[in-house]
């Protein structure tokens, strides 16, 4: 196990009801005047938009919106963001949806105390020193964004997407966690989100970092959850149990629990970026497609980790390593397949994958060799793509 530091001082807040401690838990930082960051329109159409304001109404909370954060956010409503915040000089930011929407309040928040252009962080041409604080009403349990210290922007010039990782300043303050919340997300938005966090898991297994029995034990007991309850919230959307389940897995899968102590992987998420960044579409059901594609990568090259995860996971009792890493990945797409998710390019909506260019792309964004648990040049990502046609 290798030497590391754990802090997540992110205060979660779950069960029923737990929006409405959003007001007082800004007052407690605080804070006396918030920007409110929401998305498409789900949080209106529910109801939470509304409440979520009265309750900072009823503390007295000073608050501005910025709606309109779509999937895959881009940097010009991060902008919008930024001006507004300081024109309105606001203290603070309550992002009220997903991923997407927390991760752009979470550029919003490092960008408005800092003189140059906000993009220099992703471009890693400046470190976060200073961000206003952030907290967070979660309405779907994907991409972790509650309990991490990231956010992933896509620069329109170039379509860059890039994910800027933060040990301190772009961890929430604050998450609340209400899986009541979750029971109005469409099928392929809930299945989207269980490919999501497992990869997560997933990006954190795949490591050459010996001994870390602990760290593997409770990455695969997340896994063995997500596995267990995610057909019972595709079946009842408003299963509360199984959401909540569900929505913790989330967290836990990408809030570093599962990676302590050992070297982390990301290549499925980095090969997946360039795809929803070219194309536009849903992050999870894009890794639902590149984990099986990379997995197979590996069961040919570096196949004990898989194999590992084959035999602990999905209980397979192949000896050979690769046999065994192969039989795991074929039960791995079948429950993806049983939650309707896309397993290739074409059943992503996308017939002939432009893959040079999501191969430049990937290393112009990432360098020549990437890949924690197996180095990968250019030759050997387009294989990895390939596999996904
Ligand atoms: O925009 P609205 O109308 O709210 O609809 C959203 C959106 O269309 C909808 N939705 C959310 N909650 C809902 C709901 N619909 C009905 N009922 C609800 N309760 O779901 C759609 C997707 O929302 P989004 O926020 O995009 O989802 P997700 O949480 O999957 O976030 C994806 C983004 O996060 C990034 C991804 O790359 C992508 O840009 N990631 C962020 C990470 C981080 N910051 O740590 C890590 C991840 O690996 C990931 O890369
Ligand atoms: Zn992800």
């Amino acid at each position: 196990m290798d030497n590391f530091t754990y802090c997540t001082p992110t205060k979660y807040v779950f069960g029923r009801g737990a929006e409405l401690n959003a007001a007082a838990e800004l007052k407690a930082l605080g804070l006396g005047k918030v920007m409110v960051v929401y998305g498409g329109g789900s949080a209106v159409r529910s109801g939470l938009l509304g409440r979520v304001l009265e309750n900072l109404d009823a503390f007295g909370i000073v608050h501005v919106e910025l709606g309109g954060i779509e999937p895959n956010p881009t940097d010009p409503k991060v902008r919008e963001g930024i001006d507004v915040c300081r024109r309105e000089h606001i203290e603070g930011l309550l992002a009220v949806g997903g991923g997407s929407v927390i991760d752009t309040a979470k550029a919003i928040a490092a960008g408005v105390p800092y003189h140059g252009d906000f993009w220099d962080f992703w471009a890693g041409k400046a470190t976060v020193e200073k961000a206003l604080p952030v907290g967070v009403v979660l309405t779907i349990p994907a991409a972790g964004s509650e309990g991490s210290g990231n956010s992933v922007i896509t620069l329109l010039d170039g379509l860059h997407k890039i994910s800027l990782r933060t040990d301190y300043w772009l961890r929430p303050k604050f998450a609340l966690l209400n899986p009541e919340l979750t029971f109005t997300l469409p099928p392929a938005q809930t299945a989207a989100g269980i490919a999501d966090m497992m990869a997560h898991i997933f990006e954190r297994y795949f490591s050459p970092t010996q001994d870390v029995e602990i760290t593997d034990r409770v990455a695969e007991g997340v896994l063995m959850t997500i596995i267990e309850e995610a057909p019972k919230v595709m079946a009842r959307p408003d299963d509360y149990q199984a959401r909540a389940n569900i929505m913790w897995s989330g967290t836990l899968a990408h809030n570093g629990i599962c990676g302590t102590g050992r070297k982390e992987d990301w290549v499925s998420h980095f090969m997946e970026h360039e795809i929803s960044a070219v194309y536009g579409v849903t992050h999870g059901a894009g890794l639902a497609v590149m984990l099986p594609a990379f997995m197979t990568f590996m069961a040919h090259h570096a196949p004990a980790k898989g194999a590992h995860l084959a035999r602990r996971v999905f209980g397979i009792s192949e000896p050979d390593d690769t046999a065994a890493a192969l039989a795991g990945i074929t039960a791995l797409k079948s429950f993806f397949g049983s939650l309707g998710l896309p397993l290739t390019f074409k059943e992503l909506g996308i017939e002939n994958p432009d893959i040079d260019l999501l191969v430049k792309k990937l290393h112009e964004n990432k360098g020549e060799v990437i890949g924690g648990y197996y180095p990968l040049r250019v030759a050997d990502t387009a294989a990895i793509y390939r596999l996904a046609l």
